[in-house]
């Protein structure tokens, strides 16, 4: 080693460790920003988890909610076809008078699978029965199941579509099903009354 060389080392170790302190210092200052950050955005996914949890509790809450409605129509509109089946005369309503007691048996089977569905999302079907309307005019027995009828499609289109935003494909599939039975329930009535 030559004595130029010796005459630098002292001023090189000196610039060495002041490198290496340099680079612990900023070591020893960055890392606790890390966890800070990591923290932060480790609660920041939590609380996004939380909420969207949250989100679905209450979407459910509703989607059981109207699904308990939709079953109370049905209960309601197996009663009104029962009576009015029974009730309706005319030979011209022959025809739609037991076309009345299919639906009546079809507006069962939509209640049984409406309450399973309540049941599958932790829901209590309803023993609450919606409005019934009777007449002792034809036509106007008639015009009141189409009126039902409406009421069950809209309703049940509602359905169809948070079921869908909701992620329950299986359920929504159940529910489309029960909406093609409403919409021949309407054509039905609509060709009896001349529609
Ligand atoms: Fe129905
Ligand atoms: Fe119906």
């Amino acid at each position: 080693m030559c004595k130029k060389m010796l005459r630098c080392l002292p001023h090189n170790i000196v610039t060495i460790i002041s490198l290496l302190l340099f680079l612990n210092c900023i070591s020893l200052w960055s890392k606790p920003q890390t966890s800070t950050g990591s923290e932060h955005t480790k609660r920041a996914t939590l609380e996004a988890v939380e909420k969207t949890g949250r989100l679905e509790m209450a979407n459910q809450k509703l989607f059981v909610e109207k699904l308990n409605k939709a079953l109370e129509n049905e209960y309601a509109a197996v009663v009104q076809y029962v009576q009015h089946a029974a009730v309706i005369t005319g030979a011209q309503y022959d025809a739609i008078a037991k076309e009345l007691v299919v639906h009546a048996n079809e507006e069962l089977d939509h209640a049984v699978k409406i309450s399973e569905l309540i049941n599958d999302f932790d829901g209590v079907p309803t023993i609450n029965v919606e409005k019934r309307e009777i007449s002792n005019d034809g036509k106007k027995m008639l015009e009141q199941d189409l009126a039902g009828e409406q009421v069950a499609i809209d309703g049940y289109k509602e359905l169809v579509k948070i079921a869908n935003e909701l992620g329950e494909f299986g359920a929504a599939q159940v529910l489309e099903g029960i909406l093609a039975k409403e919409e021949e329930h309407k054509r039905d009535l609509l060709g009896a009354l001349g529609h």
